[in-house]
């Protein structure tokens, strides 16, 4: 097991080392002369154009990169677009047209809720587009169209190089997507494919800053309880933020969407409650930062990471973590590197089995 380690101490961090690789094996082959080009025949840009309506449809971590998918699709190809629970979407009775497209998120493609959600659109005429890991894996066989990410093997529980390529092909894909229904210019999407095929190498610095984070950690460690705030993407990563640390580190963690701290949730914070602040989107960082500074006043720790020019007031956090200049649509790519490795390092200084947490299958195959 320790040479399968290559080195790392766990399978997670090793994996979150992975992710430069990743990318590339996931985005590359899918790029022909700069343009994104998914290969699927059957979703020419004629078909891409049809489309009504898209249902995104996954668990846990992978339905929190479907929220990501969703925002990208709908700011860039203005189509409607809506994120379900698979185990909810299963037993609602969902509207599906077929001229919808359901989209099925998952690292080992055995989720059962997950593969019920996929015989359900096709019981319903909808076409499937799977975007999955493990080739050949029962979501994979099942779906109208495959979209593979290149993730490799992932073996610990906690989830971070599958999550990462989930994020990178909905990218990709709402690229395509946008631009066969004349909402993004070729320039723009030659741009923007040409920023997502250098994602491997805007992460390798947040890599590298593992020991800041290991110190945020350690400043952390004997925490209870612990909140992440965000909006819109951040609001997104702050979802899958919290659960990576609660599922590894066993420290309670709630997320919200910054705006709705005030409709119940500041009643939570008192004197040294930590708060974990995302705020890497130009529309809205101003708001989450005047949010962090309520939580500030009522006693709470703060970490807020940013991106490397916004200005932090005094007074709103006790801690910041830049993020370098980046193109804001693809922010998630890199901010999620710091949450992963602060979930880690916590669940490594209290002491807990990182890579097999307790309670937790790695593929959950039975409802
Ligand atoms: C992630 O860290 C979790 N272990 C879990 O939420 C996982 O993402 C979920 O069970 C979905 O699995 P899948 O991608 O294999 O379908």
């Amino acid at each position: 097991e320790a040479a399968e380690k290559g080195g790392y101490p766990h399978f997670m961090l090793k994996e979150i080392h992975e992710q430069p690789a990743a990318i590339t094996a996931t985005v590359s082959p899918r790029v022909e002369d700069g343009m994104p080009d998914l290969r699927i025949p059957e979703l020419s840009d004629e078909k891409l154009r049809s489309i009504r309506n898209i249902h995104l449809v996954a668990c846990g971590t992978a339905m929190h990169a479907g929220m990501v998918g969703k925002t990208a699709i709908e700011r860039l190809a203005r189509v409607p677009a809506e994120v379900d629970i698979a185990s909810e979407f299963r037993y609602r009775d969902p509207i599906l047209d077929p001229d919808d497209l359901v989209i099925i998120i998952s690292q080992s493609g055995e989720t059962s809720d997950t593969l019920a959600a996929l015989r359900l659109a096709k019981s319903r005429g909808v076409p499937v587009l799977a975007v999955v890991n493990v080739v050949g894996s029962s979501i994979a066989r099942a779906a109208d169209y495959v979209l593979y990410t290149y993730a490799g093997p992932e073996i610990a529980v906690a989830s971070t190089k599958a999550y990462m390529v989930q994020l990178c092909t909905l990218y990709l894909f709402a690229f395509r997507l946008a631009y066969a229904r004349g909402r993004l210019s070729e320039a723009e999407t030659r741009r923007l494919t040409a920023e997502l095929l250098r994602a491997g190498e805007v992460i390798q610095p947040r890599l590298a800053d593992c020991e800041q984070i290991k110190y945020l950690a350690s400043r952390f460690v004997n925490t209870q309880s612990c909140f992440f705030i965000g909006r819109g993407f951040d609001y997104a990563l702050s979802l899958e933020g919290s659960l990576k640390l609660k599922e590894i580190s066993y420290v309670h963690s709630d997320a919200y969407a910054a705006g709705e701290l005030k409709h119940g949730t500041i009643s939570l914070i008192t004197d040294g409650v930590p708060v974990i602040a995302l705020a890497t989107q130009k529309q809205v960082y101003e708001k989450t930062i005047s949010n962090a500074k309520e939580t500030k006043s009522r006693g709470a720790r703060v970490i807020l990471f940013t991106t490397k020019d916004v200005v932090v007031p005094e007074g709103v956090a006790d801690y910041v973590v830049r993020l370098d200049d980046y193109d804001e649509l693809l922010m998630p790519l890199q901010l999620i590197v710091p949450l992963q490795l602060f979930a880690y390092y916590m669940a490594v200084l209290r002491g807990c089995d990182v890579d097999k947490p307790r309670n937790l299958a790695k593929s959950v195959t039975v409802e």
